[in-house]
């Protein structure tokens, strides 16, 4: 699917591989809805690209659904479907700070997994309206970790939640196969966002130095190059692909 005129919903897209990807396809034509809990980098990036923001939380089944509206309110419904809202956490299941909280563990899993399949259902009831364009009616691109196969000590809620991302992704395929709709992840390993910014630079660099080539952190507009070649390879369908200059992470 080429993604000129095309309405993209992007989650997370205030901020790192989100905003990294709504440029990438706002530079192909791609209208852009850009999803975040945080409503001044969901203005922010909007503006930049002359889309809509949707201030919404990607746990909410009511205030996913309104952000659609209000999206296709905009521009039309929505072709493809970016999933980047996530969040971290670290602990040790029994350590310094006592027993790992249930309920920390249960927000990690509802942001990271849940949130996940809220967008992509809800996303896909509406698209399953429209008319398909060619042999496809549009694409869903999900955003795991390579901690869904490598999780470090400390990332047990994280990882399980990666890994549940990665494996709802080839029965999302299969189940929205029929409507003509792709769904791929994407497993990225380190890339230099927000998230990472907050560290020094010896921390930056020696994170870089784990990659066996390139020898360096990942560039967030290298993810939003991968998420575009995605939308436009119609034979690419069911898979998750790790883009993570070949790193395999050690325990810690
Ligand atoms: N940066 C990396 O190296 C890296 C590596 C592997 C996986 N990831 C994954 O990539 C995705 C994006 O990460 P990033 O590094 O760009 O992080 P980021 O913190 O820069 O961006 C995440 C965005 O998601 C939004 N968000 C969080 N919870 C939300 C919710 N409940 N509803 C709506 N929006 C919400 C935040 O406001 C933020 O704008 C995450 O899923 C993360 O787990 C990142």
């Amino acid at each position: 699917m080429q993604l000129k005129d095309v309405a993209v919903l992007i989650t997370g897209g205030g901020s790192g591989l989100g905003a990294a990807t709504a440029r990438a396809m706002a530079a192909k034509g791609a209208k852009i809805g850009v999803i975040d809990q945080n409503k001044d980098n969901a203005e922010k990036v909007a503006a930049e690209l002359k889309g809509v923001a949707l201030h919404a939380d990607v746990t909410s089944e009511e205030q996913i659904k309104a952000a659609i509206a209000k999206a296709e309110a905009a521009h039309g419904v929505a072709r493809v479907l970016m999933n980047c809202a996530g969040i971290g956490g670290s602990q040790r299941i029994v350590g310094r700070d006592g027993v790992y909280p249930l309920e920390k563990f249960a927000r990690i899993i509802n942001v990271n997994l849940i949130g996940t399949f809220n967008c992509l259902r809800l996303f896909a009831e509406r698209l399953a309206t429209i008319e398909p364009i060619g042999e496809e009616r549009g694409v869903i691109i999900n955003t795991a970790s390579v901690a869904a196969y490598e999780g470090q000590i400390g990332q047990i809620a994280y990882a399980a939640s990666k890994g549940g991302v990665v494996g709802l992704t080839l029965p999302a395929a299969r189940d929205l196969a029929s409507q003509k709709i792709r769904v791929n992840t994407i497993a990225p390993g380190l890339f230099l966002t927000p998230l990472l910014m907050g560290l020094s630079e010896e921390a930056r660099k020696s994170l870089g130095a784990q990659v066996p080539h390139p020898t360096r952190l990942g560039d967030a507009a290298e993810y939003g190059s991968l998420a575009v070649h995605i939308v436009e390879n119609a034979m690419l369908n069911g898979e998750t692909i790790r883009l993570d200059g070949a790193i395999r992470m050690a325990p810690r």
